[in-house]
């Protein structure tokens, strides 16, 4: 089954990590930057990360490149047409506001740029999506409070609002009133959890932020409750295999729980994280998965199905990209001769 023709949608992608080493050299060009590195590929050979922490470093380095709009609007272009030949219909893309404002970038122009980046994508490959503003949770619920105020007057703009970057030592609840500012103004609400961090953060993500979604939630493994509860309350978890794998969460691809979480009937799916760093988009996930894991063409389109249930989309739009999934993968079947 050719897994790009499975309409499916990406809930787990921070903009910033589909900063390719190409585009970092280019922007630094734009700016009149000098960067530490000779050239993309001695950048790309320093992708060896130990832990999400080391991974972090490098990213939030790379990021300094990002200084004005028209980047912003490039960097999401670029993303939006790899995601489309991926079959994805819809992306509902992370960004880290405040590492660009402590570089000096407005909120307004990070919109700006992001917003006319998703608004040509549309009119270019007909896909759609938002943006989820995040938290970063070790720069502590009083920089997101401020970051919120200045977000407040821009809220339209936004899907929903995360909470990333490092987690073990930075447990949700001490967002939660900055969540609950947020779900007042409209806004959707997700969290990264139980990444590196204990099963009692995903508690913690749905209890006190009221998340929607859970980003990863592999660590809900451990704990027999929390499965239930999601899987009763069919919490949608974005799972992204190739980071697991990059930054060590789970020793190798054979051994990631992806197959074990659907059948357990947990609403898990496919997304790339941070595809320039990783090794690869959500469809290069995807294909991965399927040989080492051995999953078949049911389960790779229940990965597919899941993505499209959890997002954010009319349900009128979700409705067709699903009867279009079953098409495509009724077809296959019938075409497969075994
Ligand atoms: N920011 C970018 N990638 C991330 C990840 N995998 N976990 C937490 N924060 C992130
Ligand atoms: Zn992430």
């Amino acid at each position: 089954m050719d897994l790009t023709a499975l309409p499916k949608a990406e809930l787990h992608v921070h903009v910033e990590g589909t900063l390719e080493p190409e585009l970092v050299f280019a922007l630094a060009r734009r700016h009149g930057l000098t960067l530490p590195w000779a050239d993309p590929d001695e950048l790309r050979a320093g992708y060896e990360f130990s832990d999400l922490a080391s991974f972090l470093k490098l990213y939030y380095d790379c990021m300094t490149v990002l200084r004005q709009g028209q980047d912003f609007c490039d960097l999401a272009l670029a993303y939006l047409e790899r995601a489309a030949r991926d079959g994805v219909r819809r992306a509902e893309i992370f960004f880290d506001p405040q590492v660009h404002l402590d570089h000096g970038v407005p909120l307004a122009e990070q919109l700006a740029g992001l917003t006319d980046a998703l608004a040509e994508a549309g009119r270019r490959w007909g896909i759609e999506g938002g943006y989820i503003m995040c938290f970063l949770r070790d720069l502590g619920p009083r920089s997101a409070e401020r970051l919120w105020r200045l977000a407040e007057p821009w809220a339209d703009r936004l899907l929903g609002v995360g909470l990333d970057s490092a987690e073990v030592g930075f447990p949700p609840e001490p967002f939660g009133p900055v969540f609950d500012q947020a779900r007042r103004a409209g806004l959707h609400a997700v969290a990264h959890g139980g990444e590196e961090g204990p099963p009692s953060y995903v508690w913690g993500a749905l209890d006190r932020l009221g998340a929607e979604r859970v980003d990863h939630g592999l660590r809900c493994l451990e704990d027999p409750a929390l499965v239930d509860r999601l899987v009763a309350e069919r919490i949608p978890l974005t799972g992204c295999p190739f980071s697991n794998v990059r930054l060590r969460t789970v020793a190798d691809l054979a051994s990631h729980p992806l197959g074990r979480m659907l059948e357990l009937g947990l609403q898990v799916c496919v997304n790339s994280d941070d595809p320039a760093y990783f090794g690869g988009y959500v469809g290069d996930n995807l294909e991965a998965v399927r040989q080492a894991l051995g999953l078949s063409d049911r389960a790779v389109a229940q990965l597919c199905r899941n993505s499209i249930l959890g997002s954010f989309a009319e349900p009128a739009r979700r409705a067709q990209w699903l009867d279009e999934l079953d098409q495509v993968s009724a077809t296959a079947v019938t075409a497969d001769p075994v």
